[in-house]
């Protein structure tokens, strides 16, 4: 990628810094397989205490973490509740079902808006005549709808519909920590809530690689068991997993920056009748409904003039901001989106 271009499409494009470089460089390794690697031992460490839980395991993509944690908490044949949106049901390419035999069941997309009591109404108690459901799993934030932040009293009311049904609480937390910095909920009080987590490094935090799954010893002994069946197994990687802590480190109370960014976006390109609505993260989806673009041709026009987004919808497309776009680089696409829209 030239540098002069600006890539908002995802906060997945960013590239390691120096200093998280550095820290890869002089990672103590060893084979994680035989589970010697103690840069691997302490990010899980790490990574589970933040979240108040036993133990986390390493896992080389958000995608994979997700269907670890969805095979320890549905059998197959049984059911997953979540949104239309979520990430585990339109990008997993089918996973839960074709590794995990999981059957999944969704909610209209409202991301971040969940009203448990819909949720509660879609639970299928235990019985031969119909499937069964196990789990329920949310996104914190929501990736396909803007970035948004389930309220923290959303999510003690969907523990209540678990709890009540014997059910488990699976949480995407590939970007958690932006929902940590919106809301100033402890990412312990995030852990509390549920059985499962899956975090990511390489995301906002600017990781090149890595996710871990989060939960009681018992569950993560299973996880490393479903790992390894998985192909995800790793040898040397503390190298990896020393760019994830240096991330914690360095990268998680920055975010509110990128936040401010993403602020900075909506309002430029709100004058267009292009409805940016309630930006709270780094995400910012552009509704094109009411603008003679669509999100192809508004793409188009942005990647010529060097600034890059994406499309996720005939009349929907996002931009997001991380650690490699900048004030300047912001006040830039800002102009460029702003004459394409104007026309
Ligand atoms: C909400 C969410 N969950 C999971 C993932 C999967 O991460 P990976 O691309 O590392 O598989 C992503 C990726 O962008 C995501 O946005």
């Amino acid at each position: 990628m030239a540098d002069n271009v600006i890539d908002l499409r995802s906060d997945t494009v960013t590239r390691p810094t120096a200093g998280m470089r550095e820290a890869m460089a002089t990672a103590e390794v060893g084979d994680d397989v035989y589970g010697e690697d103690p840069t691997v031992a302490a990010l899980e460490a790490e990574v589970a205490a933040l979240f108040g839980h036993e133990a986390a395991l390493f896992a080389p993509s958000g995608s994979m973490a997700n269907q670890i944690a969805l095979q320890l908490v549905v059998p197959p044949g049984d059911e997953l509740l979540c949104d239309a949106d979520a990430h585990v049901v339109t990008y997993e390419i089918g996973a839960a079902a074709a590794y995990g035999g999981i059957s999944s069941r969704t909610w209209p997309a409202v991301g971040a808006e969940i009203d448990p009591e819909v949720v509660a109404g879609m639970v299928r108690p235990d019985g031969y005549f119909a499937v069964p459901t196990r789990a329920i799993a949310v996104e914190q934030t929501h990736n396909r709808r803007g970035g948004g932040v389930i309220p923290l009293a959303t999510l003690r009311e969907l523990r209540r519909v678990a709890d009540d049904n014997g059910l488990a609480l699976h949480c995407d937390g590939a970007r958690i920590w932006h929902a940590h910095v919106a809301d100033g909920v402890p990412l312990a009080e995030y852990g509390a809530l549920f059985d499962t987590l899956s975090v990511c490094l390489s995301k906002g935090l600017g990781a090149p690689v890595g996710s871990l799954v989060v939960g009681s010893a018992e569950k993560i002994a299973r996880a490393r068991f479903v790992r390894k069946r998985m192909g995800g197994g790793m040898r040397q990687v503390g190298v990896l997993a020393a760019a994830g802590r240096y991330a914690l480190a360095h990268h998680v109370d920055r975010l509110a920056e990128d936040h401010a960014k993403a602020a900075r976006l909506a309002e430029a390109v709100a004058p267009f009748g292009v409805l940016a609505t309630a930006v709270r993260t780094n995400i910012v989806p552009l509704d094109l409904t009411k603008h003679p673009l669509d999100a192809k041709a508004l793409a188009a026009a942005a990647r010529a003039e060097g600034v890059l987004i994406s499309v996720l919808g005939p009349r929907t497309a996002r931009l997001v901001t991380h650690l490699d776009v900048d004030d300047a680089a912001v006040d830039r696409a800002a102009t460029v989106l702003t004459r394409v829209l104007r026309g």
